[in-house]
């Protein structure tokens, strides 16, 4: 195997899909740690406290306790190369988190064992499913009262309708939690309380039948294990490695990542069993990830993601081959080729230039207003990568600025935090008027708050009836200057400067299409 095709094999890049509290901030947080890119579990977050994951990024997400920002974390682990990208949890930023999850592999499913199946859980497997994403599957806050094991499986197979194989089983839950007991290697590893932060031998035995633990269980208890125990089994026999990779079965761990319990496990798993990147497609062709040319496209940009440097950055996820430093690359969508010397890679929020990647890897490349999100850069060859989804806004406010001295500062930042994707600048033809669309309505506060301490603008939003937003295209000249005419007071351009149509209703939408069949009103603009 050439050094290439090792590389690449030893990559695994997933991200983290769960409901809000489930326990995805706490999980990176030991996945760090076992994965040694941080010391002590504490320093990526503690909400009550005022230190914050290494993975939030803003203020704002400390002050609210959600996840806003999308962040990489490179670590080692058992001779792997592992990739793991943070998705916000908030329902408002879903569009960041669906367009995240075309840059994985894999995915795992925290689920709060007390809990079940959740709302958000549900939306984003739908996502997964689409691209058929292996998904490895955790049951977290064993340290708790949880549901009873067998019926939580029950509840993913039949709310998220995907295969569970238990890989291990939980004996005991709450106080009570002794530990797990491996499926396929017949050890019992036991839980120990008060570790939560640190990294300890995992102690083991044979078997599950012990008189200290029988004692420690009662009999009742033990028996009750024993008994969904024989079941458990029975479904660990339809383990699949062909359906898994498919998206049709997964993998149970359970355990408590508060408590520390299982994360090497779940590490031990995705190394194990999850792929390695293999093919992305690409409107010409499927583009393998051990050909030797580089290719790669972005999914994410993110403006002044560090306040010290004050940039914005482009995230690329590497289809193909490998970057080195200095390299030159085609910027496909504008036919340009570009020289990247300074790419950064992201070691748990901590930048680092960097030297090479390879396919699997996300690097960051910075942006003076040229990259969009879906852009593609390859070594030369004209590839578009396609399935990064792109979301019209379905909100709109007029922007009202508290200084209109600040109006330069107010339409750059807004055409910036535009490039990000979650919300969309526009201007109208008819007055100076700035438009804000955005897909959920927290967006506008996040806007706000960062105008106010990102580019020092104050700005308040005023609703505006506009029902929705359409791309205009028309190949014909005449066509089109008649359609500009008539439809004056309803463009605008947007922040990338092209021509969309404000619709006030969707009846009025309906009538305009029907009256300039010649002008196409795309929902998008593409990607
Ligand atoms: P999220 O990113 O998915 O939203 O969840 P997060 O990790 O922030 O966890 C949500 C809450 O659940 C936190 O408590 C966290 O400590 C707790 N938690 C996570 N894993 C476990 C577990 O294995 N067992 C138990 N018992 N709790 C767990 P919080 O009180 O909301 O916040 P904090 O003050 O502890 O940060």
């Amino acid at each position: 195997m050439s050094n290439l095709t090792q590389e690449i094999q030893k990559r695994r890049t997933f991200a983290i899909i769960s409901h809000p509290d489930a326990g995805k901030t706490t999980m990176t947080e030991k996945l760090l740690l076992w994965g040694k890119a941080i010391q002590s579990a504490g320093e990526v977050k503690s909400r009550k406290t005022d230190k914050h994951a290494t993975s939030d990024w803003m203020s704002m997400e400390q002050e609210r306790g959600i996840s806003i920002t999308t962040s990489v974390m490179q670590f080692d682990y058992n001779d792997c190369v592992v990739n793991l990208l943070d998705t916000p949890g908030h329902a408002d930023f879903g569009e960041d988190t669906y367009r995240t999850l075309t840059a994985v592999d894999s995915a795992l499913m925290v689920i709060d064992g007390a809990k079940g199946v959740e709302e958000r859980t549900i939306k984003l497997m739908e996502i997964c499913r689409m691209r058929d994403t292996p998904i490895i599957s955790f049951v977290n806050k064993l340290d708790r009262e949880i549901q009873d094991p067998l019926s939580l499986l029950d509840e993913i197979e039949n709310v998220l309708k995907i295969k569970c194989v238990p890989f291990f089983w939980p004996m005991g839950m709450g106080q009570d939690f002794v530990g797990v007991y491996g499926l396929f290697d017949d050890k019992l590893y036991l839980y120990k309380k008060g570790h939560g932060g640190e990294i300890i031998d995992i102690e083991t035995r044979d078997g599950y039948d012990h008189p200290d633990v029988r004692e420690r269980l009662g009999e009742l208890m033990f028996n009750a294990f024993t008994d969904s125990l024989e079941l458990a089994q029975m479904t660990a026999e339809d383990w699949s490695v062909e359906a898994f990779l498919a998206g049709e079965i997964t993998p149970v761990l359970f355990g408590t990542a508060l408590g520390n319990f299982g994360v090497n496990m779940v590490l031990d798993t995705i190394t194990k069993y999850a792929p390695a990147p293999q093919s992305a497609p690409a409107v010409e062709r499927a583009v393998l990830a051990t050909e030797s040319e580089f290719s790669g496209f972005v999914f994410k940009i993110q403006a002044n993601m560090d306040p010290r440097h004050r940039d914005r950055i482009a995230f690329l996820r590497i289809c193909s081959g490998k970057y080195e430093k200095g390299m030159k690359m085609n910027h496909v969508r504008l036919g340009k080729e570009v020289r990247i010397s300074d790419a950064v890679t992201f070691l748990a929020g901590d930048r680092q230039a960097l030297e090479e990647a390879y396919a699997g890897d996300i690097i960051g490349l910075h942006n003076h207003g040229t990259i969009q999100i879906g852009d593609s850069f390859t070594s030369g060859e004209v590839l578009n990568f396609t399935g990064i989804p792109h979301f019209a806004p379905e909100l709109f406010r007029r922007v009202v600025l508290k200084d209109p001295m600040k109006s330069k500062q107010l339409q750059k930042g807004l055409q910036q935090l535009s490039e990000e994707g979650a919300t969309q600048v526009f201007m109208p033809q008819i007055n100076n008027d700035l438009i804000l669309g955005a897909v959920g309505v927290l967006q506008f506060e996040v806007v706000a708050h960062r105008l106010k301490e990102e580019y020092k603008v104050q700005c308040s939003f005023e609703p505006i009836s506009i029902a929705t937003v359409r791309w205009i295209h028309c190949d014909d000249k005449a066509a089109l200057e008649k359609f500009k005419k008539k439809a004056h007071d309803q463009l605008s351009i947007d922040g990338g400067g092209y021509l969309t149509y404000l619709a006030p209703s969707r009846v009025n939408l309906q009538l305009m299409q029907e009256r300039y069949p010649e002008v196409e009103f795309r929902s998008t603009r593409e990607h």
